[in-house]
């Protein structure tokens, strides 16, 4: 390859180089991809000769690729770059071995660099090794095929790309140098930057890997740490007069079909792949037989779609017998469980398909123990029969056996049981103990149906609210992102209803007109998106939303279907979530913005969540954020996973935000684990996220349920099988501070007394009001491996009642199963309480008008 100077630009370098003493003005910067490990994306590395050269922090990734799924994907092959006059970085890439596509990213300081989009070159096939420049005004990108021919193609705004043309090899003209960077021989293109560009990344890098450093703090190392410390004393300084408002929707849920959270979860239905409509798209080994068995002899099976109950409903199963003695056997979700005296509902769909009055036995049995039976005799049209069960007993691990009990040709679907006993009793409702806990965090809203099932993988993956309305064998269900099959009987309907029993407001989230950008399904394109002119339909769709839900029953159709669905009074939405963590690309904005101002031009009463990334920081956050305030949004959702000593170290993460802008609504987070030490972190969080309730709108912790045996993602809020339920202590954070919120924050001065940061950053307070009930609430959070003194000044607390509530969790950092005790604690304008060790306290003061 020849050694190509490239050229310098002296607009940028002239803006930006100030004289320094030690270094030069200018110098030479290698930008280079590691072919045997295309993951690592592009590092940097300068030299002053373009002999020695130096690697820009410790083998940092500027950028890494983001095409494609995780693990496979995300490679990044012989970058390009080039800086344009007015300083700004330009950069493609090829991605793989078959994409008629490269990636194209642009970065003003080499840190941030703008989310990718990857435009698709229809001429030409495979692009590889793209090579950038700019002639006459407008970006040429000239790229080989895996064929060996050479096209060009040209942008005057980097976004939109002409028809590609073949052109003769002599004019792709790589820019490529070989180097020696840190040992090792490298290749890349090398442009000319002013000295302090490089230094303010090396001064980026460090900082990175300080905060890197810092946040990864475990309280495994305390002994160390803390070693020789000795009692802590603080004091907590609370004026009561010194108030700001807050939000009282601080504490909410996020629900997502992940981990068997819907079908076999908190979605009662006992009866797994009822409607035989299961398959290979769900999951390789799945088909419309999965998690049934024929047994015996004398039947034979078939799976048919001639004739279906409806067309998004198409498989039903056959039963042929010749000889009475065969049942078809389902196995329910890890097998049914009854409980002796409660009742079943069991409903099925059959159609004779022989003779007349073709009879079936229906029947739980646990083992050979008939718990509940029934007969049906079929007629010659699909319909649906129904009865009431009363189970004889307890059963951990029953099946429903369908018996034919006479010969002929019988065809059955959607084959239904249900227990009675949901949560407020509601028909094809929630398990009632898993919906109880739920309950019992008293969330202000939830946010549903995900996560990454509502933008899906693929387009066709896509979350369609009105495909999960209606009777439940009309819907359709589809694969789940997270392996495994929605069935969509847990649909919006429910949803909107569970709310409402649970005293929280719904926030559904829906797709931005883009699927996930780490699909795996629906071809090359990876994020791809709605094209633009079908958005107006589904622009529509998510209107209809609105008018399904907020609609008056006697004049509008969509709000009939609620009506006739059994709610005829409105849902009374307020929020929509457009989007869930996307990459922000141009295809992303495009849409979303068409989105976000199509609804909020139509229902200006509506307030619509925005999306921000998968991450706290980094492109996605910052375009996103960029969006949000050029579009004036009223609130984003954030997401961020994590380590506990990130919620320690970043307690003023939310202090520097703007106050009178885009409000946040948490949306996700989490600090990995299921130790007292993550529950901790947690907890810390919320003390700042109350002191910033004026800012930070909602929060909800993620992912919220997950079945044993079935779990994609640790950890999570709570944990159940098909007995029993298990919430984690960070479940008891979530549910004390949603018991325990506040629409007023009291501004409170902790004071520790101990100067070290490692120590006075490991307690934190928060004190909030009540408005409803008039109550005082203090949070104390003590993340260390000892005793905290604290005297607690209320100035007056006059009005309130001197015997408090107290709630605690404390143990070792380390334990898992811990829950919260209660007892009372006398309190007093000033007085004193002893943090526990690694603890979370609350402590309620109620107001002298509540009853005592
Ligand atoms: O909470 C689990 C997943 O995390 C969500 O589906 C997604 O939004 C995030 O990546």
């Amino acid at each position: 390859m020849p050694l190509m100077f490239a050229a310098i630009c002296p607009t940028a370098l002239n803006a930006t180089v100030k004289k320094s003493e030690n270094h030069p003005d200018s110098v030479y910067l290698l930008s280079y991809a590691t072919p045997s490990n295309p993951k690592e994306g592009i590092r940097l590395a300068y030299s002053i000769d373009q002999k020695n050269w130096i690697g820009i922090g410790n083998n940092h990734s500027f950028v890494r690729s983001d095409f494609g799924t995780w693990g496979a994907e995300k490679n990044m092959f012989s970058p390009s770059v080039i800086q344009d006059t007015d300083g700004t970085w330009y950069a493609v890439w090829s991605l793989n071995q078959r994409s008629p596509q490269f990636a194209t990213t642009l970065t003003h300081d080499l840190w941030i660099w703008k989310p990718q989009d990857y435009p698709f070159m229809t001429k030409g096939k495979n692009v590889i090794n793209p090579v950038i420049t700019k002639e006459n005004g407008k970006f040429v990108v000239t790229y080989k095929t895996t064929e060996g021919e050479v096209y060009r193609t040209e942008s005057s705004d980097f976004k939109q790309w002409s028809v590609p043309e073949k052109t003769s090899e002599n004019n792709y003209k790589p820019k490529l140098t070989q180097a020696i960077v840190n040992g090792i021989e490298r290749e890349g293109e090398v442009n000319r930057v002013a000295w302090q560009t490089v230094e303010k990344l090396i001064t980026n890098v460090e900082a990175a890997a300080f905060r890197a450093q810092r946040d990864n703090e475990r309280m495994a190392d305390d002994e160390w740490r803390f070693k020789g410390l000795k009692e802590v004393k603080a004091s907590l300084n609370v004026n009561l007069n010194d108030t700001k408002a807050i939000s009282s929707d601080l504490i909410g849920i996020f629900f997502e079909d992940i981990n068997y959270a819907a079908d076999g979860g908190l979605y009662a239905e006992l009866i797994q792949n009822r409607d035989f409509e299961y398959s290979k798209s769900d999951r390789g080994e799945w088909n419309s037989q999965t998690s049934w068995t024929l047994q015996g002899e004398g039947s034979e099976w078939t799976i048919e779609t001639e004739n279906p109950i409806h067309a998004n409903n198409s498989h039903y199963s056959v039963l042929n017998t010749t000889k009475t003695g065969a049942q078809l056997i389902n196995g329910g979700f890890d097998g049914i469980v009854t409980k002796k005296g409660e009742k079943y509902i069991l409903s099925l769909f059959l159609r004779s398909l022989s003779k007349n009055g073709q009879k079936l036995r229906v029947s739980i049995k646990n083992g050979s123990e008939i718990i509940a039976t029934s007969t049906f005799s079929a007629s010659s049209a699909w319909k649906q029969y129904k009865t009431t069960l009363t189970a004889k007993s307890d059963a951990d691990n029953a099946t429903l056996c369908i018996e034919p009990l006479s010969e002929g040709k019988v065809g059955i679907d959607f084959v239904s049981l249900f227990p009675q006993n949901t949560y407020k009793k509601r028909t094809n409702g929630m398990r009632a103990d898993l919906a109880q806990l739920l309950a019992d965090i008293h969330p202000r809203f939830v946010r549903f149906p995900g996560g990454c099932a509502t933008h899906g993988n693929g387009i066709d993956n896509i979350y369609h609210w009105k495909n999960t309305i209606g009777p439940l064998h009309e819907r359709k269900g589809n694969f789940n992102i997270w392996g495994y099959h929605q069935s969509m009987g847990l649909g919006f309907y429910e949803y909107f209803q569970f709310c409402e029993d649970i005293g929280a407001e719904p926030l559904p989230v829906l797709a931005a007109g883009v699927p996930c950008q780490n699909s795996s399904r629906g071809g090359d394109g990876q994020q791809g998106g709605i094209p633009m002119d079908e958005m107006d339909e589904y622009l529509q769709e998510l209107l209809d939303l609105i008018e399904w839900a907020n609609g008056d029953a006697k004049t509008s159709s969509l709000a009939r279907l609620r009506a006739e669905a059994g709610h005829p009074k409105p849902f009374n939405l307020k929020y929509l979530g457009i989007g869930n963590e996307d990459l922000i690309s141009d295809v992303f904005t495009e849409r979303y913005n068409y989105l976000c101002r199509g609804i909020r031009a139509k229902h200006p009463e509506i307030t619509v969540v925005g999306t921000v990334g998968p991450f706290f920081e980094g492109s996605d956050y910052e375009y996103g954020w960029q969006i949000a305030k050029e579009e004036k949004l009223p609130i984003v959702d954030e997401h961020y996973y994590n380590s506990p000593g990130w919620f320690i170290n970043n307690q003023k993460f939310y202090d520097k935000y703007e106050r009178n802008s885009t409000k946040v609504y948490l949306g996700e987070y989490a600090s990995r684990g299921n130790n007292l030490e993550n529950a901790l972190a947690e907890g810390v969080h919320i003390t700042n996220l109350e002191r910033n309730g004026d800012v930070v709108v909602m929060s909800s912790y993620a992912p919220l349920l997950a079945k044993e045996k079935h779990t994609q993602w640790n950890p999570d809020l709570i944990y159940f099988n098909n007995t029993e339920v298990k919430p984690t202590v960070n479940y008891y954070i979530q549910q004390l501070c949603g018991q325990n919120s506040g629409s007023q924050y009291i501004y409170n001065n902790l004071n520790v007394e101990d100067n070290n940061e490692a120590v006075f950053k490991r307690v934190a307070s928060s004190v909030v009001k009540d408005e409803k009930t008039g109550d005082l609430i203090l949070k104390l959070v003590n993340c260390l491996p000892s005793s905290v003194k604290l005297d607690i000044n209320l100035g007056s607390i006059e009005g309130y009642q001197k015997a408090a509530s107290k709630t605690v969790i404390t143990g070792n950092y380390n334990e898992r199963n811990l829950k919260p005790t209660v007892s009372s604690i006398e309190v007093s304008d000033k007085f004193d309480y002893e943090l526990p060790r690694y603890s979370f306290t609350v402590i309620r003061i109620k107001h002298d008008t509540a009853k005592k």
